[in-house]
């Protein structure tokens, strides 16, 4: 592979003199032969203080110097070219437009966060897919792999000077280095909606709302997709019964929430390495099955807090009226640690797909930060399963480009005209793709035809020397002169 090195210095001293040159890494005897050197006006000195870098740049020289790349993005990745743009602006329009509807207000954060803010021992497996690296400044950084701590850290970081309850949405990009499988990613955008300050299951009750009034938007049913609710209070007030140290808490639920993904001897020694005894296990395991709230009842009693958020739950479903989109399903415990309370997972009813979304509530996450005390909860939805679930279920909507108008200069020398008519059109709000080369007439009709123009304005000598342009509407085929100021 050959290619041409650019040794120069960096352009943060670009005020100072500067030496740039051509120097080849190859040790091809054609290009030592012909050495290429560019020197600019004056040459930089060490005592400038500026460090010097290298950057490899494909000089082409002839066809065979030219360095076939690989195009596909890096694997896990994605590119959106206007096409998977057009649909994914559809889908984030979606979440923006619900979330507006419930009055959440728009955060964002940095992709890249301290590693620290991702660190939690209770042996999550988000931890192991982490993208981190040492940065220039030796700091551990780390590309987010979900929203929720960078949510936490500014919430701690804004204190007092703002007012409880918060109620937030956020949509960005999230990396975990998995296992690839359908709808699962090494890079993911993420629609999270987050209620800060409200202890109360009304909050769950409420982001489960949101999350239905989005499916129902794009055309998913109760039929299509449901809920499956439980609460971590199921899993603490068993430990609490088997005496086990409330600080296994976390770690019991991440061995737990493996239960579908590896042999359950494997969790039964997981959970045995943790010091619960064997019966008490066995027990855990045993409540995990429980499928409805009156047997739950049964194994636990009436008077936990379990039960009775979880009731809560329910009859607010009804009120909200999403009751038929959700049920209980004690197995569902989450695999990050710092769920506390009720948690929730949206799944498609045919079972080919992994969870379409998941949340709950994680009380004690700004504490464990040095934060205050402040009750919290909210959900990830993820960008790439309901694409796949949407084209399951052929609902994936047809989005061409649209561009209202489509301006053409009938002669070379009136594109400035033409440039003239698509700034007034564009300053009135209309949006315009002018045609920049001279092209046949056929050229620009197929044109207007890909980009779904509504209307196609000629710039031709006669009209334009009277001040007017030709209007031709494309879906009649109307066609009729207008004054430039007219034309709306
Ligand atoms: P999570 O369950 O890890 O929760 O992710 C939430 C959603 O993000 C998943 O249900 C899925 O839709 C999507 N998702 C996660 N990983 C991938 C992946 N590798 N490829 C494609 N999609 C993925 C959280 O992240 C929590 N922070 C959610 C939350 C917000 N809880 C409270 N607030």
């Amino acid at each position: 592979m050959r290619a041409i090195q650019i040794v120069t210095t960096r352009l943060s001293s670009c005020l100072r003199p500067i030496r740039f040159e051509f120097l080849s890494s190859s040790s091809s005897p054609r290009l030592f032969s012909n050495p290429r050197r560019l020197i600019c006006t004056a040459a930089a000195t060490k005592s400038d203080g500026g460090r010097s870098g290298s950057i490899v740049a494909p000089l082409v020289e002839n066809e065979e110097e030219v360095q076939k790349i690989d195009v596909n993005p890096p694997k896990g990745t994605r590119d959106f070219a206007p096409d998977d743009m057009r649909l994914r602006n559809w889908l984030f329009n979606h979440f923006k437009e619900v979330s507006r509807l419930f009055g959440y207000e728009e955060v964002d954060y940095p992709v890249l966060e301290t590693e620290a803010l991702f660190i939690r021992k209770a042996g999550e497996e988000i931890r192991d897919q982490l993208y981190c690296f040492e940065d220039r400044g030796n700091r551990r950084v780390a590309l987010r792999p979900e929203l929720t701590p960078s949510l936490a850290r500014l919430v701690i970081q804004k204190g007092k000077s703002v007012s409880l309850p918060l109620k937030w949405f956020a949509i960005g990009q999230c990396w975990r280095y998995e296992r690839m499988t359908r709808g699962r990613r090494r890079e993911h955008y993420q629609w999270n909606m987050d209620i800060i300050g409200v202890p109360q299951v009304t909050a769950e009750a409420e982001l489960i709302s949101a999350i239905v009034s989005f499916f129902k938007r794009i055309g998913i049913t109760a039929s299509d997709v449901g809920f499956k609710v439980s609460s971590r209070k199921v899993l603490q007030e068993m430990l609490r019964k088997y005496g086990v140290p409330e600080n296994l808490f976390g770690r019991v639920c991440i061995i737990i929430d493996k239960i579908e993904k590896i042999p359950i001897d494997e969790i039964k020694k997981e959970l045995g390495s943790t010091g619960i005894s064997e019966d008490a296990i066995e027990q855990l395991l045993q409540v995990l099955s429980v499928k409805s709230l009156d047997d739950l009842e049964d194994v636990l009693g009436g008077a936990g807090e379990a039960i009775a958020d979880l009731k809560q739950l329910f009859s607010l479903a009804e009120k909200f009226g999403y009751s038929e989109w959700i049920q209980f399903d004690a197995s569902v415990v989450r695999g990050l640690a710092y769920y506390t309370g009720i948690v929730f997972e949206g799944f498609d009813r045919k079972g080919n797909l992994r969870a379409i979304c998941g949340g709950g509530r994680y009380d004690r996450l700004l504490p464990t930060y040095g934060g205050d005390d402040i009750p919290a909860c909210g959900f990830g939805f993820g960008d790439a399963v309901i694409v796949e679930l949407l084209k399951e279920k052929n609902l994936l909507p047809e989005l061409g480009q649209e561009v209202e108008n489509i301006v053409c200069a009938l002669e070379k020398d009136l594109q400035g005209a033409a440039a003239t008519v698509a700034t007034a059109l564009r300053s009135k709000g209309q949006t315009v793709d002018l045609v920049l080369e001279s092209k046949p007439l056929k050229w620009v009709f197929k044109r207007a035809a890909r980009i779904n123009a509504r209307r196609l304005i000629l710039v031709g000598k006669t009209e334009w020397e009277d001040g007017s342009v030709s209007v031709k509407v494309l879906s009649s085929g109307e066609q009729f002169q207008v004054k430039l100021n007219d034309l709306e």
